[in-house]
Parts: structure tokens; sequence; C-alpha cells
């Protein structure tokens, strides 16, 4: 098997810095795609986060002017990844998050962060580190999309280049009058290239000139190429659907391993699967639910988003206290719905709990002591939380849409006939459809063994990278060996 190297371009990356899923798969994926062959060096921007944690740093290349300020790459090393840093400070050294102000609103010059980020994967892609010439630069979601740009446009020959799409619904739009400022030639904007209805599309860019595009999850790939999930991208994406694949994502095992997870109250593994029991217990006890091994335990772990159908909960509360159920809630967002959950948990003493923030060891503990896990997405390109609840033997309770219907078997009649189920897939993806898929949990839950039966399934299932880390390597080792282009 021969070694390949790949750029990747992402704007976040676990453990460093973490808005969401896309982090856990960039963090995980490099680590998984080592075992395949092929070596991945990550370049990242240099926030405060990541600069305070990465070691053995050495400036690799160094620009007096991006877009404004001076800047220097590093070559870093932090929890054994192996990284580019853009030490941009006047772009990035500032506090609040990666995309946003602590004013919870966008950074206006978010354009410039993200191109200088995507100018500089062009220059190490072409070379212009000594000893890095990767076979494959491999962007992620709209923050990267820019790179395939500044490449085709460069007009020097170039490896090959592959986007990611996460997230259909974060696009990076911006005005046609940037084309100058953000270094593009007029040549580029054209329906080719990165205009998009009269703007500049970072996505729509990496979409129309990267050489492959990949997703989530194959049904997710099937989704968007249609006007309803497409976001206005669909023509395109159907345009290019030689090119298009969907790669389900997978979970960092090490990570969430109940057998060796320090952040549980009592560890356990397949075998002794019943100890669950004594997590459940001290959870119902942290977030001052009712001391009850009977109640089925619903819980949440989630971005608080339209996105993740979090309305569709809370419009089922009745129906969960009606059925002898718990909720223990662990999310953050919209500040809406953070609000409608604290007062949730005031009127519901004892059955519903809600912790609002963002706090890892207590989405470990919900995984090790709910019973079942309520995603009901609206749309979803993967998800990651069904795939740590099936590894914990927490029965997800998921939407039939996107990379969930990819990656949960629904047990109905036939499944649990076969000893096949590891959840409930429920549609449509309304309050009436996922109080249906609740009453089925209820239904299931007393009957014990049946239950157990698709936890047990769930616990069997590979969530890991392996899989999806060998389809990622063959795709990279395909488009390498075509040689640059
Ligand atoms: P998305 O990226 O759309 O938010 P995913 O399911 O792909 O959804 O990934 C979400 C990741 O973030 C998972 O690793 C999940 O455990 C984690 N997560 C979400 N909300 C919280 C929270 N409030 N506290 C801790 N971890 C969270
Ligand atoms: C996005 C999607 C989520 C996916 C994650 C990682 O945040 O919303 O479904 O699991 O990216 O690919």
């Amino acid at each position: 098997m021969s070694e390949i190297t790949v750029l990747a371009v992402v704007s976040e990356i676990y453990p460093l810095i973490k808005t969401g899923g896309l982090a856990d798969v960039a963090g995980a994926l490099a680590g998984a795609l080592a075992a395949e062959g092929v070596a991945v060096v990550t370049l990242v921007p240099g926030y405060p986060a990541v600069m305070s944690k990465i070691n053995a740093a050495e400036p690799v290349l160094i620009e007096p002017d991006l877009f404004g300020g001076g800047a220097q790459v590093l070559r870093a090393n932090a929890a054994g990844l192996d990284l580019f840093v853009l030490d941009a400070p006047h772009l990035f050294a500032r506090p609040g998050g990666p995309y946003m102000g602590p004013d919870g609103l966008d950074w206006p010059d978010n354009p410039f962060r993200f191109a200088a980020l995507c100018q500089i994967a062009a220059r190490l892609a072409l070379g212009e580190c000594p000893q890095f010439r990767p076979g494959i630069v491999h962007g992620h979601d709209w923050q990267a999309g820019l790179t395939a740009a500044y490449l085709a446009y460069d007009g020097r020959p170039r490896p090959a280049t592959v986007i990611t799409i996460h997230n259909l619904a974060f696009q990076g739009q911006y005005p046609a009058s940037l084309l100058a400022p953000l270094g593009l030639p007029p040549r580029a904007f054209v329906l080719e290239g990165v205009e998009y209805y009269g703007t500049i599309g970072f996505l729509k860019a990496g979409l129309s000139l990267s050489d492959r595009i990949t997703t989530v999850s194959p049904a997710y790939a099937a989704e968007i190429r249609t006007p309803e999930h497409g976001m206005g991208l669909d023509g395109l994406l159907r345009a290019r659907s030689d090119c298009l694949t969907g790669i389900v994502n997978g979970i960092d095992d090490a990570i969430w391993n109940p057998e060796q997870d320090a952040w549980l109250a009592a560890p356990y593994s397949f075998e002794t699967r019943a100890k669950r029991g004594l997590n459940k217990a001290a959870l119902q006890k942290l977030f001052g639910l009712a001391a009850d091994q009977d109640a089925p335990l619903f819980g949440v772990v989630s971005r608080l988003a339209w996105q993740k159908g979090i309305d569709l909960i809370l419009a089922n509360l009745d129906l969960i206290e009606q059925i002898g159920g718990q909720l223990a809630v662990l999310g953050s967002g919209e500040a809406s719905l953070e609000e409608a959950f604290r007062a949730a948990a005031k009127a519901r003493p004892g059955r519903v709990s809600a912790m609002i923030g963002y706090d890892e060891r207590m989405a470990h503990m919900i995984q090790a002591s709910a019973d079942a896990l309520l995603i009901p997405s609206r749309f979803e390109p993967c998800g990651l939380t069904q795939l740590c609840a099936m590894r914990y033997g927490a029965v997800p309770v998921a939407a039939r849409v996107g990379g969930l219907m990819d990656t949960i078997i629904d047990a109905n009649e036939m499944a649990i006939a076969s000893s096949l189920g590891t959840g409930i897939l429920f549609s449509p993806v309304t309050s009436g459809g996922l109080g249906v898929a609740i009453e089925r949990a209820r239904r299931l839950w007393d009957a014990p063994k049946v239950f157990d039966r698709i936890r047990a399934n769930g616990m069997k299932t590979d969530v890991s990278w392996r899989r999806p880390a060998a389809a990622y390597a063959r795709l990279f080792r395909e488009l390498a060996s075509a040689g640059t282009r």
C-alpha cells in the first residue's frame, strides 16, 4: 500500500476547538486514515484555543500581508494531530467562537478569515512549504470552499481536490464586490466558478471546482440533489452527480468507550451492560430527576437549533410524562429553546430536567444512562450522537432522514423477529410523528427482553471509523494515482 499525503483544510478540530460534529470528524478521521497508510496534515486557523494547545511549532511559511496583517504558518503537533496552524492574529486572535463574536453575531470579516485559510491551503498544496507535497487536498464545508478556487485560477499544476459537505445549510455567501479584495480574478465570477445567484458562494465554489464531492451519508447525498433539501445547490449537485458520494461518519471508539470512560459513574462493557443502571441512578441524582429505574429515561445531547427538531420534543412533554417517562436534556443554542427547556424543567420537577450548556462529561453520562436518545432532526447530514448512543446502549429514537436512516435499523416487527433492530426511526418529522415513536419506545420498554436485544444490537454495531476511513482512503488513492492536474 503506497503512502499518500493529504492536506486537510478545516475550521475546527477536536480536541482543540469544537462547535459540532465537524470537529469530531476532522480529528478522528485523520487518526483513522493513518491506519490506512494515508498521512493527513490538517490546516486550521490559529484561534486562541488552538495557539494555547500547540507545541513544537515551527514557522514554515511567512506572509507579511495576508488580508491586512502579517501571518505565519506553523507546523505543529497537538493531541496527536499533525497540523499546519495559520497564525494570523488580526484574523483569529480574538475572544468568542470560531465564527461568531461573544455577541452571537458572525464576525464581519468572516469572508477574509476563511479566504485566508483557503489561500494558504492553496499555497501549501502548490508546494510552497519545502518537503510538503500533498497528493490530495481535502476541504471541509464552506470555510474551505475557496481552496479549490485559488488552485483553479492559479494555473500551476495542482494536486487533486475533494470537498466534503457536512451541512448544506451553511454556505458562506458574500457580496460580489468582494471578488477583487478576496484576490479572485474577474474570470472567476462565472456559473462554473464562484458566482452564486449574483454573489460569491464559498461552498458553491468548492462544489463547482473540486474534483470530487463527498458528503457524510449516502442518504444525504441523495437528499441534497432534490429541490426540497438542496438549499439552492441541488441543480449543481445533480449536474455533478458522477463526482458525488456519501460516506457515513464513524466515532472515535477510544474516546467513546464505555469500558474505559473515566467520566462515567460506573464504566461497563457489553456483558456488564446491566451496570448502566448505576449510571442512570447517578444521572437522575445529578439532574434532579426522581430516583426510578422503571421510568424510561429519554436523553437529549444536541445543539438547540431548528435543524435538530428540538421544538418537537417540547411539544411532547405531556406525552413523556403520561407514559411515565423522564427527560434529561443537555444542549445549548437558540435562546428561545434554552428558555423553553428551563421553564419546562421548572414546571415538571423530577420528570424533566435541562442542563443548558456544553459539557463533554455530561454528554458521556447521558449516553451511558439514558434508555433512549431522542434525535428528531428535520435534516441530518450524518449525526454522531446516534452512533455514540448505540455504542453506549441508549436506543436512538430518530427521524427517518439523512445519516440517521443510514445508521439506524428500525426495530419493526420483522427486524425484531430477525434480531436486527438497533433503534426507532420515524416519519413524518412532526410532533405527532415523534409522539408515535415515543409510544413505540414505551411499548418496547414494556418488553424488557426485546428492549435489551435492541440495546445489545446497537452495542454490537461497528460505529468506528474503520470502514469509513477505508472508503476515504480508496477515494484518495484513486484520485492521487491520476497525478497532478
Ligand atoms: P452537529 O454537528 O450537527 O451538531 P453531530 O451529531 O454530528 O451534530 O455532532 C454533535 C457533537 O457535539 C457530538 O459529538 C455531541 O456529543 C456533541 N454535543 C452536542 N451538544 C453538546 C453539549 N451540549 N455538550 C457536549 N457535547 C455536545
Ligand atoms: C454537521 C452535521 C452532522 C454531521 C456533522 C459531521 O454538523 O449537522 O449531521 O454529523 O456535520 O459530519
